[in-house]
């Protein structure tokens, strides 16, 4: 389609949900012209009566929106992920000219970026995966964000990003990622991470509720005083809130009105799935996706309840608050420490190149797994930027050493009482694992040479072999 940058605007978005139109109005605030698209009247004119202080517009017609922008065209999608992102892309690209961009800011599966990125290729358009986090108040005034396709392509989109994005310390919470379907891989584990930390942090709430006997109270004074520390971040100060916030309709606290069945949207699971593919274990993610499922178990868990009975109080002294203070920290580094340890692996196999201290640099603000702790982990990085995994480095052993006595404590303890700890278990013994140097799956090798004659490997030398257990040389 001719276009000879007359055109007035200067990127475009299509979906004006309030995703999009807050970015577009973050865009705005920044100088940038934008423009959007969207089927809908009522999208259309909340963009435009929230956007009414800039020089902003938004179009019915996909032919006079992708006609409005100027040359290379930028199109932003914020659409659900899934077909409607293949639509959309169906209609625009027949209107597109070889080296026009467009940035697919869902929350879309990588496989589906990847097939799309190679499609658009071969018609000289260049894709985007850039997964966007920190939901509604990040997009419009902040988020941090994670581009993944052509790196020549991103200096178009560069400042842009840039001034949107949130900043920390004056660094802007994005970078380019990587090739291909890099940013979507990115932004998955960012969310298996963030399931990760919210289990954990419903962990201690029953922890505290349901071992301790807290009220909301007492449990919100907890946290907070836990928001002050090491254990700062974004997901932590909003869970201290909800323990106090008080429901419309009852007066009562909301937390406890609210149906104790958690809903997902896929992200989590995807984690686990892919991390299941390239075989890097993170089971402490695995622990919060199965837990949301496992709430959905209500009637199930009511009924068993009643046969094998409640959990019990925990008889805790008086450390045991620091105690709880120490496993949260030692699990919340190894949930940390999974998700790194899955893009780590990623990277290697799909040929992504991360560089995972400018991935730890761009959460530290702006997205929902911002946290204090993700300074310790750009450090990390920092200084071994081929860190296998955050165990090793000096300063992460360091602490995890001082915290796992309180770490065991809370994790036998709460195992004794009966209370499900899910995640806050798994970590451990995640960790004790990966500090076992000989694990016991030369038995597992025996098993299965025994009964498919799968072969093992000997301690004392190269090669496979194979025995002959049912001649029973005992
Ligand atoms: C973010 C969030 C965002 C969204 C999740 C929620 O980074 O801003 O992760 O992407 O809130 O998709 O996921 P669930 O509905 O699966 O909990």
């Amino acid at each position: 389609m001719n276009n000879d940058n007359k055109a007035k605007f200067a990127f475009g978005m299509v979906g004006l949900g309030t995703m999009g139109r807050n970015l577009l109005l973050n865009m705005a605030d920044n100088g940038f012209a934008v423009t959007g698209y969207d089927k809908s009247e009522k999208m259309l004119q909340f963009f435009e009566e929230e956007g009414k202080e800039h020089n902003l517009k938004g179009f019915a017609d996909i032919n006079q929106f992708v006609e409005s922008l100027q040359s290379p065209r930028t199109i932003i999608l914020l659409v659900p992920a899934g077909a409607i992102v293949d639509s959309v892309i169906t209609e625009l690209q027949p209107l597109l000219d070889e080296g026009d961009i467009i940035i697919d800011s869902g929350n879309s599966h990588f496989t589906d970026t990847s097939r799309r990125s190679l499609e658009l290729k071969d018609k000289g358009i260049h894709f985007f995966g850039m997964g966007i986090s920190g939901g509604e108040e990040g997009a419009r005034f902040g988020p941090s964000m994670m581009p993944g396709g052509d790196k020549q392509a991103y200096a178009v989109v560069k400042d842009m990003l840039e001034a949107v994005s949130a900043k920390v310390n004056g660094d802007p919470c994005v970078t380019y990622i990587g090739p291909g379907a890099s940013g979507h891989f990115v932004k998955m584990t960012h969310n298996g991470i963030e399931y990760a930390i919210m289990q954990l942090l419903a962990e201690a709430y029953e922890i505290l509720k349901n071992g301790l006997n807290c009220n909301n109270q007492q449990i919100q004074q907890v946290f907070e005083s836990w928001n002050n520390g090491r254990l700062q971040s974004f997901l932590m100060e909003i869970t201290k809130d909800v323990f106090l916030f008080k429901d419309v309709k009852t007066g009562n606290l909301l937390v406890d009105e609210i149906k104790d069945e958690a809903k997902s949207k896929g992200t989590g699971k995807w984690t686990s799935q892919v991390a299941m593919d390239v075989e890097t274990p993170i089971p402490t993610i695995d622990a919060a996706v199965s837990s949301r499922n496992l709430s959905k178990l209500k009637s199930l868990r009511v009924e068993l309840e009643e046969v094998y009975g409640p959990s019990t109080k925990i008889e805790a002294n008086e450390d045991f608050i620091n105690d709880l203070e120490e496993a949260f920290y030692f699990a919340m580094a190894t949930a940390y420490a999974q998700g790194m340890h899955l893009l780590w692996q990623a990277s290697k196999q799909f040929e992504y190149e991360l560089n995972l201290a400018e991935i730890a640099k761009i959460w530290r603000g702006g997205c929902i797994i911002r946290a204090t702790f993700l300074e310790d982990i750009y450090q990390a990085y920092i200084t071994n930027p081929d860190l296998q995994h955050l165990y090793g480095d000096a300063g992460i052993q360091a602490k995890i050493k001082q915290s796992i006595k309180g770490t065991r404590n809370v994790v036998s303890s709460s195992i004794n009482a009966g209370i499900a700890i899910p995640a806050l278990a798994s970590a451990l013994t995640y960790f004790d694992t990966l500090k076992t140097g000989r694990m016991p799956s030369n038995l597992t090798q025996a098993q299965r040479d025994f009964f498919g004659a799968h072969t093992f490997e000997r301690i004392d030398s190269e090669g496979v072999f194979h025995a002959n257990w049912n001649d029973k040389n005992l």
